[in-house]
């Protein structure tokens, strides 16, 4: 009863933000997101009946305090198989952790293939999706490659609150390169921020009742692979969802000043003509999305950025990879 999975984080270009249900993580609005190449979780899950209690090795040490997270997602799908067994579960990510990289996205997406490969259930994509947002809302995407959407779904129970895939990575490459602004992890993860943007945002109620014209454009400009509207939508939609937080109280302010100095860099660059935008997390590394053709003069101008300890630069890459071991 072990399995491995690799799963890649994931940007959104249009953001979700905001719980319609937050025991359930069904989103308050849908989302539209490009799943990264190079930044992943391998996660190991390995079931066994010698186990008093579940554990968790992440990037080496074991994290008493995100274990209950876990334990929660793995208990849906030991109900799903109809058994009560622990398990160790042993993950890696190959960037840095919580720091509004999206690793919450990539692990909650491979422990959830690992552990339901592990298991032997036999869930499709869909499923391991709606699985995967149990964990981290933002998870559910990460178990497609290239170009995907999460639905908001309507249901009460969140079945109908799943991610699928718009477009495959091949069919329109973009490059991603993610500028540094500072290491460690963030003060108020991303869970605690849209609670507290939901009760007290005075824009709050305008982000949501907004999103459906900004996914109908970013789905339009995929279709034709419009890189201009793209850009557009994408930076309106991540400096709506900064707004609303900055207006919570307590506010919540995840850039750092060479957050806003990367922003104006991306903005000088689009104004003389180079094909790229800029997206932000909770958290102060901005994302910038690009045309191939345009990814070396992007990373060379993000570096210069006083201030940017690193770039990194990635490509679209693939869904969810899940093999098991042994019989
Ligand atoms: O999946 P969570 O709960 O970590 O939320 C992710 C929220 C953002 O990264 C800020 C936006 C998004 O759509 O990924």
């Amino acid at each position: 009863m072990q399995a491995t999975a690799r799963a890649r984080a994931n940007i959104a270009l249009v953001k979700y933000w905001g719980k319609a249900d937050a025991r359930l993580k069904i989103p308050a609005v849908g989302s539209i997101s490009i799943t990264l190449d190079r930044l992943w979780s391998d996660t190991e899950v390995r079931f066994d009946a010698a186990l008093a209690a579940d554990e968790l090795e992440l990037d080496g040490r074991s994290r008493p305090e995100q274990l209950a997270r876990v334990s929660a997602c793995l208990d849906l799908l030991r109900e799903r198989a109809g058994v009560g067994t622990r398990a160790r579960v042993v993950s890696r990510n190959n960037f840095p952790t919580g720091a509004g990289l999206a690793s919450s996205a990539s692990g909650f997406a491979a422990l959830v293939g690992a552990a339901a490969a592990a298991l032997g259930l036999e869930l499709s994509p869909r499923e391991l999706s709606i699985y995967a947002r149990r964990g981290s809302g933002s998870a559910a995407r990460s178990v497609f490659g290239g170009y995907v959407e999460m639905h908001a779904g309507r249901e009460a129970d969140g079945s109908d609150s799943y991610a699928e895939p718009l477009l495959a990575a091949e069919d329109w490459p973009l490059e991603v390169v993610i500028a540094i602004a500072a290491r460690g992890e963030k003060d108020v993860g991303s869970g605690e921020g849209m609670a507290r943007s939901e009760q007290s945002s005075p824009y709050y109620p305008a982000w949501v009742a907004a999103q459906p014209e900004d996914l109908a454009r970013a789905r339009a400009a995929i279709a034709a692979r419009d890189f201009e509207s793209l850009a557009e939508v994408a930076e309106h939609s991540c400096l709506k969802m900064h707004a609303a937080a900055l207006a919570a109280r307590p506010p919540l302010i995840y850039w750092k000043g060479v957050t806003l100095d990367c922003i104006e860099a991306v903005r000088t660059l689009r104004a003389a003509g180079v094909p790229v935008f800029f997206t932000i997390d909770a958290g102060p590394q901005l994302k910038a999305v690009c045309l191939p053709e345009a990814g070396e003069r992007v990373a060379a101008a993000l570096a210069e950025v006083p201030g940017v300890l690193e770039v990194m630069t990635t490509g679209l890459g693939p869904g969810l990879e899940t093999r098991r071991i042994g019989g």
